[in-house]
């Protein structure tokens, strides 16, 4: 039996997010994001090359349990795993055993930690180890675009083209994310309020192509480049409240888009709300703590890490909150031979 490989990748969270793209099908934005790599939320796959195999087979940990992949899960990670072969130019099949790495039934988006870590691990599984830029871009192409930046840690930065480049482009041409500063740069704590645990309604990729039918997108996509700008300029000086004060406009931006859309998409909750009102009550109080929510309802409010325990018990105190979770600036995905460290019991 041939030896296979575990890799881990973590989940980011977008400073400055990806909403629309230009072309779909090929992972094209239609501007530019900037992330932070998380640290604990991360998903770990194992690939192993299977030659003897009929076909691929493809397992997700349930927790207590390897059961088979069902649905539009399979159906995505069975079209990545064809994808991948052939930009390889390799035809085996392949055993496949993924899991995350999230707390339980936390409804936190897991496909980008996920399609980052099954792209390093099957690379490696077929002799083409992919890292760095190299596996960026690989990941993007399974679709979720957010992907691209979960392969480096720290600070990521995913480029768009303009519309005279993008539109001349070559549909197979690379566009992996760039690091800009590691890990170490500037940790930072990302407190993580569930306030619905069930997994979202209306994908990211439905949101993507409903985007440019609501009146305020062009607004948000001349807006980002001078957002880009006052984030870099806040990472550069670790500057919090001015990295928080854009990331906030900037999330708050992307759901009026969402709920501006045809048709709209109200992906907050009244315990939405409520976190949104406990970072503004905190900031009163003197703590520099900002909020963001990605395609869903639950709040990523970053804030320095000495101040992460004090933002965690006043989310927990919020009777729509269901749970919180601490998380922080993580590192690069890591690749290693063999099962998951730890066997499958999490
Ligand atoms: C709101 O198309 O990358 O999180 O595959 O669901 O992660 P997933 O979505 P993707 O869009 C990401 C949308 C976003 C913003 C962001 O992460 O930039």
């Amino acid at each position: 039996m041939q030896e296979g490989f575990t890799a881990r990748a973590a989940a980011n969270i977008a400073l400055v997010k990806y909403w629309g793209a230009t072309d779909l099908a090929h992972v094209i934005p239609c501007n530019a994001s900037l992330s932070m790599t998380l640290d604990e939320c991360a998903s770990e796959c194992f690939a192993r090359a299977a030659p003897d195999a009929l076909s691929d087979e493809i397992l997700l940990y349930n927790g207590e349990a390897l059961l088979p992949a069902e649905g539009e899960f399979h159906r995505r990670i069975a079209e990545h795993l064809d994808r991948l072969r052939d930009i390889f130019d390799c035809m085996t099949p392949l055993y496949i055993a993924t899991r995350n790495r999230f707390p339980a039934a936390a409804g936190l988006a897991s496909s980008a930690s996920g399609f980052c870590a099954l792209t390093a691990a099957v690379s490696h599984a077929l002799g083409k180890p992919a890292a760095g830029a190299n596996l960026s871009d690989l990941a993007r192409r399974s679709g979720s675009g957010s992907a691209s930046r979960s392969a480096f840690g720290g600070y990521v930065r995913w480029p768009a083209e303009d519309a005279d480049i993008a539109a001349a482009r070559d549909s197979d041409a690379a566009l992996p994310a760039v690091p800009i500063a590691d890990e170490e740069y500037w940790p930072l704590a990302d407190v993580i309020a569930i306030v619905d645990a069930n997994p979202k309604k209306i994908s990211s990729l439905d949101g993507h192509r409903r985007a440019a039918s609501s009146p305020h997108f062009r607004a948000r996509l001349a807006e980002v480049p001078n957002r880009l700008l006052r984030v870099e300029a806040a990472l550069a000086a670790r500057d919090l409240d001015l990295l928080g004060a854009t990331l906030e406009e900037d999330a708050i931006e992307l759901h009026l888009v969402a709920m501006s859309s045809q048709p709209p998409i109200h992906y907050w909750r009244p315990g939405t709300i409520a976190a949104l009102e406990c970072v503004r009550s905190l900031r009163a109080g003197g703590i520099s703590a900002w909020a963001t929510m990605d395609a869903g309802p639950n709040v990523h409010v970053i804030c320095r890490p000495e101040d992460a325990p004090t933002v965690a018990e006043s989310l927990r105190a919020l009777d729509p909150v269901r749970r919180v979770i601490e998380d922080k600036t993580g590192g690069a995905p890591c690749v290693y031979p063999g099962f998951p460290e730890g066997g499958w019991v999490i």
